[in-house]
């Protein structure tokens, strides 16, 4: 359990996106260490429909709250009539996480639309129930500025990555013109942990290489991997933050990642350790240009102003993941 001085009993929290890999997560931390706490989801939950690059447009699962019992609403954030469904509660604390979280969908309007236009309905909620916002931005916003990232140096390079400087820029405003308003944005890094397997291709290559490895491939990488490093974080260090930011001393936006950046072959490495097993690794050409190639968050100003502190290495994050990548090899998504 985190310890801080919050306590969320008896306290009503918001969790859009709750259905989701990070707001599940959130969704059972409270249930667990807050069996006062009243939680109420909203997510939209996944349809059928789809993206033009295939993905769907929405990645929330039932099968990520099996066990919660709190409340669940299912709407969507860009239509008004669903969001009036939280017109009544107020709130003590809310956990916006609810968005297109894939990096490469492209359309532009839906992005903005989704990410964006709805901010301001939850900027405005928190002013008017006086809770506490704490939301999620992205390493995205990024782009591919060199290492370590810093706050006050983004430069996004796709319409996802905008869209979440967008709301840091929104979230500042606010901030300037309600001071007594807590708002603080969250830029998680490279997440990886249970409750991520239904975003299907958009998870993270943790689980991505685990189930090669496990259905008896070699894991594929891209040619040069050993270079290629992201500064990935566990689920458990990221809720953690969520936590944490409810006391920051100061409104703004934070790094959430570990500030030790790995390489993905270090990944497969600790993978197939961890898995008993060794075959070997196949490369192949990147196919991307503009490719990320370093990440490393500069998280001093969160250890500073909330006292974050990551706790868990990729060694490991990677050992504990291990039960939920076994028990989740096969499964079907829908
Ligand atoms: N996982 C990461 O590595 C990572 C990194 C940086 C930022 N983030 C951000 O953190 C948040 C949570 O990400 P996640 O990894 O849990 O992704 P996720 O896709 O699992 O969760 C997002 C949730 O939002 C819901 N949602 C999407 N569109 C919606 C809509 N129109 N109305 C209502 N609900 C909607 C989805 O159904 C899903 O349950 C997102 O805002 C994401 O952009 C995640």
């Amino acid at each position: 359990m985190v310890n801080t001085q919050a306590s969320f009993n008896k306290k009503t929290i918001l969790i859009t996106g709750g259905a989701g890999f990070i707001g599940s997560n959130l969704a059972f931390y409270f249930q667990e260490h807050y069996p006062d706490s009243k939680i109420i989801i909203f997510d939209c939950f996944r349809s059928e429909a789809t993206f033009s690059n295939g993905n769907l447009q929405s990645f929330g699962h039932y099968k990520n709250l099996i066990g919660f019992t709190g409340d669940i609403i299912c709407g969507n954030i860009n239509n008004p009539e669903d969001l009036a469904l939280l017109s009544e509660t107020k709130f003590d604390y809310i956990f916006h996480q609810a968005a297109i979280s894939d990096t490469r969908v492209y359309d532009q309007e839906i992005v903005m639309k989704t990410n964006v236009n709805s901010f301001y309905w939850f900027l405005e909620k928190a002013k008017n129930d006086n809770a506490t916002l704490i939301y999620a931005s992205s390493a995205a916003t990024y782009g591919s500025t060199p290492s370590p990232q810093k706050i006050g140096f983004e430069n996004p390079e796709n319409p996802y990555g905008y869209s979440k400087y967008a709301m840091d820029q929104i979230a500042t405003k606010y901030s300037d013109q309600y001071p007594d308003m807590k708002i603080v944005g969250l830029k998680f890094f490279n997440v990886y942990g249970p409750g991520e397997y239904f975003k299907d291709k958009t998870s993270s290559m943790v689980i991505q290489l685990g189930h090669q490895i496990l259905n008896g491939y070699a894991p594929r990488l891209f040619e040069g991997s050993d270079k290629i490093l992201r500064d990935f974080i566990y689920i458990e260090d990221v809720v953690q933050a969520n936590i944490r930011a409810c006391e920051s001393t100061n409104n703004g936006v934070y790094n959430v990642g570990t500030g030790k950046p790995r390489s993905f072959q270090d990944i497969v490495d600790i993978l197939q350790k961890e898995l008993r097993c060794d075959y070997g690794t196949e490369y192949f050409k990147n196919p991307y240009t503009g490719y990320q190639m370093h990440t490393q968050a500069d998280i001093s100003l969160s250890e500073q102003n909330f006292n974050f502190k990551p706790e868990i290495s990729l060694e490991e994050g990677i050992k504990k993941y291990i039960p939920y990548i076994r028990e989740m090899l096969n499964v079907p998504l829908n």
